[in-house]
This record gives structure tokens, sequence and C-alpha cells, in this order.
């Protein structure tokens, strides 16, 4: 079947489903509540929607960690609301795509039930081993979420391996039933209509032979070396294009930790690769941070534009970058990037900064609101497996105060809060007492002031939205960045032999000055979009941004 590579033209939103909308009044999002919400979700011209799991799950890990593949929790709803949701989607034009957690299962799947009873076939389905002389775990990774990457099983007998929370065994994707398994899966999807997958921690699949030990000095998730891109890693990414996703127009996102746009091409090079379609950078989100949000430094513009000017370059006319600025794995771009202070104009600048660059956008769900980051006065509050690891190992020296902080900073629950659809009670979410704290300030921050203000970030979304679909230039225009040294500012055209687009971001709290780009001529351009009524020639204020266009 050809691959039309529809996703190329496409916005993407991102609903993480625990706390976009509670259709059915028992406090916990759901597929009914998408549904409500799906005409909102094509007002801001998203034609495609990413949802984070929605399959049967303990919810060690918030659905990330699967009890069974082929069945849609009921407490969202079910396989009744999701052939709904999904036919309405496509009848509005929209494509879905579907979180695949093939790495690891849940302990509670049946697989691994029998597994830990060695019951055939299912003995090796998940990566086992005895303990070392001594009694010494099996080597000395790390898990990415709560201490050692072994935990003991009684009824095998045996240390199972889980690079994740201990409820997360990984899957031994040597093992080739487990592969066949792997392919129903997709099947299963596939052929009832959904339009492709967003492939969790993909690129962990393969571990290398032997479970050699980490021996590079890493502070943190030894044994990467051993994992990330592993040996048999493009093997069994061929296979699974070869023997399912070629037979279907689909697309697939992999989520690819610590890649480099060099290594991604060895997945989603359109001339060579028959593996993936686009992959999950880290990079963008980590311009503040060493590796992960929990290592926090200061924010650094010159590394957030390094790596956006990177992925835009080498990318170009290989592949297809995947663009993006939230979600549910990190905190709120504006408390980040951008400033509470300055809410809005620096949600409108972050906007621009990467909505017109090349490639497909995502969106999380209230990243288009402004949502900020969840301030909560006690530890108690977090829910996040990671986040309360975290707390309880790590920063111990500081003062109570200061790992609060830190929470607020790093937590994947700053950015997991309910949607705030209104002022109303729970922020319109839900009638009844939400499954997670609403933040605070939802009777400020919420969809439906937002709606009645045109000057509104979510109505600044749209318009460069629709901007992007309209204008040509967006598509295929050629990337420049200026000032590259600029500590301050982040401007790129896009050009193409009859269109200059150029867009100005500040990234200060300060008014700066401004000297227009090469070939930037304010008089004759037109300016398209702004966060601010009026502009000065030579000044950019706090958190400007102006998007050009010359023709
Ligand atoms: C990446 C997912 O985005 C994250 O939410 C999850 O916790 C881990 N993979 C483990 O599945």
């Amino acid at each position: 079947m050809e691959h039309t590579r529809w996703y190329k033209d496409r916005v993407f939103y991102q609903i993480w489903p625990r706390s976009f909308k509670d259709g059915n009044g028992d406090g916990m999002g759901d597929l009914w509540g998408v549904l409500e919400k799906l005409d909102y979700i094509q007002s801001l011209g998203a034609d495609g929607i990413w949802f984070s799991p929605l399959y049967p799950s303990p919810g060690a890990d918030c659905g990330y960690d699967i009890s069974d593949y082929m069945d849609i929790a009921p407490e969202y709803g079910g396989m009744e609301a999701f052939r709904k949701l999904l036919a309405e989607a496509h009848q509005r034009g929209m494509k879905v795509i579907m979180d695949l957690v093939i790495n690891h299962t849940s302990d509670e799947h049946p697989w691994f039930e029998k597994s830990r009873r060695r019951e055939e076939p299912y003995t090796d389905y998940y990566i086992w081993r005895p303990a070392k002389p001594g009694g010494k775990l099996p080597n000395n990774w790390d898990s990415n979420f709560e201490g050692k990457a072994w935990t003991y099983d009684d009824v095998r007998g045996e240390y199972y391996l889980h690079l994740f929370a201990v409820k997360q065994p990984d899957l031994n994707m040597d093992n080739p039933l487990v592969r066949e398994e792997v392919k129903k899966i997709l099947r299963f999807w596939l052929d009832m209509g959904v339009d492709g997958f967003r492939e969790d921690v993909v690129t962990f699949i393969s571990k290398e032979e032997g479970l050699p030990d980490e021996k590079l000095p890493l502070p943190t998730g030894k044994g990467i070396s051993h994992y990330n891109h592993g040996p048999r890693i493009h093997e069994y990414l061929s296979e699974f294009y070869r023997d399912v996703f070629s037979h279907y127009d689909c697309m697939t996102l992999a989520e690819a930790p610590m890649v480099t746009p060099k290594k991604a091409l060895e997945y989603i090079d359109e001339q060579k690769s028959n593996e993936l379609d686009m992959v999950i950078q880290f990079e963008t989100v980590c311009a503040d941070c060493l590796f992960t949000d929990w290592m926090p430094m200061k924010f650094s513009l010159r590394k957030l534009k390094r790596s956006f000017s990177r992925w835009q370059k080498e990318l170009d006319g290989r592949a297809c970058n995947m663009i993006y600025l939230e979600n549910h794995d990190h905190p709120r771009v504006i408390s980040r990037y951008g400033s509470e202070k300055f809410r809005v104009e620096s949600g409108k600048m972050l906007a621009a900064a990467y909505l017109f660059q090349k490639g497909t956008p995502f969106i999380y769900q209230g990243q288009e609101i402004g949502m900020t980051n969840w301030r909560p006065d006690s530890p108690d509050k977090y829910e996040d497996v990671q986040t309360i690891w975290q707390y309880e190992n790590t920063a111990l020296r500081k003062s109570d105060e200061e790992r609060l902080h830190r929470l607020w900073r790093s937590s994947r629950d700053s950015a997991r809060t309910p949607m705030q659809w209104s002022a109303e009670r729970h922020a319109g979410f839900s009638d009844v007492k939400p499954w997670f704290y609403v933040n605070k300030n939802f009777r400020r921050i919420n969809v439906a002031a937002q709606e009645e203000d045109a000057d509104s970030l979510l109505n600044f979304y749209r318009k460069a939205i629709a901007l992007r679909k309209r204008l040509d230039v967006v598509k295929n225009g050629t990337y420049r960045e200026f000032e590259k040294n600029s500590t301050q500012h982040y401007i790129y055209s896009r050009e193409t032999d009859s269109r200059k687009l150029y867009v100005i971001c500040s990234f200060s709290r300060r008014e700066t000055k401004f000297k227009c780009p090469a070939g930037l001529d304010t008089d004759r351009a037109k300016l398209i979009l702004q966060n601010y009524p009026k502009q000065k020639p030579d000044i950019l204020k706090p958190y400007e941004t102006r998007v050009y266009l010359m023709e």
C-alpha cells in the first residue's frame, strides 16, 4: 500500500485522557468527554489527535502500564466510545493515532502472570535473570523511574528487568513470539481504522546480549548505552514495517530519548529507511536541564536555538520533523522557557517560535490556553510514580521549600492537572470532584474566557495554525536562522522563490534593541501576526513576537 505521508500536512493535538474532559461524571476524563470537545479541537485547526494510552491498565504509570492491548479501559468509555470517537473524528477529516507501549507491559498483564509461573509459551516473554553470586542484582542498570532496574519475583524465584516502574516489566523482544504479539496488536487497531501510532520509548526494545554492566560514569540512567538503539533495533522495526505498516497508509512516530538528527535519520530517512516516519527528540524540551527535567539548569536560549536549527537543517529534504514544546512528560513551557508574569505574551511568542518551523506540530492539551505549572502546597499531593521517587530519593539536603520548588519545576504532574475549560466549579472539567487537583488559576486561565477574547492566546494559536495551513512557504520554505549568538532573540526565516516569512521572537523580559534581519524590509513586508498592538521599529518589548511576510 502506498504511503502517502499525509502526516506532513497536519497539526496534531495530544490528549492525555485522564485530564482532558469528564463526560460521564466520575471525575476522570474519558472519550465521551473528548466527543463533546471534538469541535473545539477542530476549531484550533488541528486535524490529528494523539491519544496517550486508553487501554485497560492498573494505572501505576497513568496507562503506560497496559494489562490488555486490545481493549479500551471501561473508565474511558470502552470500545463503544472509542469506535464512536474514531468515526466522528474521521467524519471531520481528522486522523487518530494511538499510543503503542511495547517496551513493557503491566505486571498485571496475563502474559506476565503466566511468565512468572513459567507457563508456556510465556516463559520467555520477559527478561528474567537469576541473582548473581552473593545474591547480587543481575547487572548495575537503573530504572528510569524508581531505583534499580531489577525486582525479585517470589513466584518465579528470579529477577525481572524493568527500565521503568516496578510494575512495568520489560518485554523480551528477542523472542519471536513477542514480536508476533506486537504485530497482532498493530493489525487489530489498524484494521479498526486507527491511522497510526506514537511508539513509547521504542528505541529501548532491543537490549544488548548478555545485559552487560554500564561502564559509563552516568549519574542516572545506568544501562542506557546497552539498550538505547540496541543491536537489533533496526531489524525489529523493519520487521514491523514489512509485516504490518507497509500494508496500511499509516504513520509511526517514535519516542527516542537522546537521539541526534544523524541517528534519527537511520530510522526515518525517507529515501532509505523502511522503519518509522518521525521521531520525538528530547533536545527541544531540555534547554533548561541536563538530560532530564530532574537535573534542572538555567534556561539557555542558545541551547534551544541550536537544537531547533540543527533539526530543521539536518532533516531537511530527508525526513519530517515532529515539532513540539510540551507533552505529558514535561512541565508547562510558559513556566520554563517563557514567563508566568508575561504569560500571554510569552505564550504567543513560544507558539510562533515553533509553529512556523518545517514539520508536523503537536500541541499538548492546555498549551493553547497557556496553562502553567501546578503549584501545590505539599509534596503529598503528587501522584506520578517518577515524581514520588525523585522526591524521596534526591536533593535530600535541600530545604523543604527548595524540594517543593524542584517538584514544581520538574514534575510531570505540573502538566497533568485537569484541563481548564471554564471558570465554573472544577474548571468545567467535571461535575464532581476530579481525580486530580485543578490548578488554582483556573478562574483566570480557561477556554471559555479566551473564546470571548479576540486577542487571547487560544485565538493566537488558531491564527498561527490557519496561517501555517494557508502559506505554502511554511510547508516548503528553506529555514534560515539569524542572530545565532543572541541570548535574547530567536529569529528565523522561511524562504521560497516568491515568498519570505520572518519570525521574530524575543525571549527577554525586558525591552531589547531590535535590528531587522538581512532581507527584511518592514516597509514592504506585511505584519501577519504579532502579540503587541503597536510595534516600534528598533525595540522589541518583553517576549514580543512578530511574523512578517514578504511577497
Ligand atoms: C514515555 C511516556 O511518555 C511516559 O509517560 C511513560 O511513563 C514512559 N515512557 C514509560 O512508558
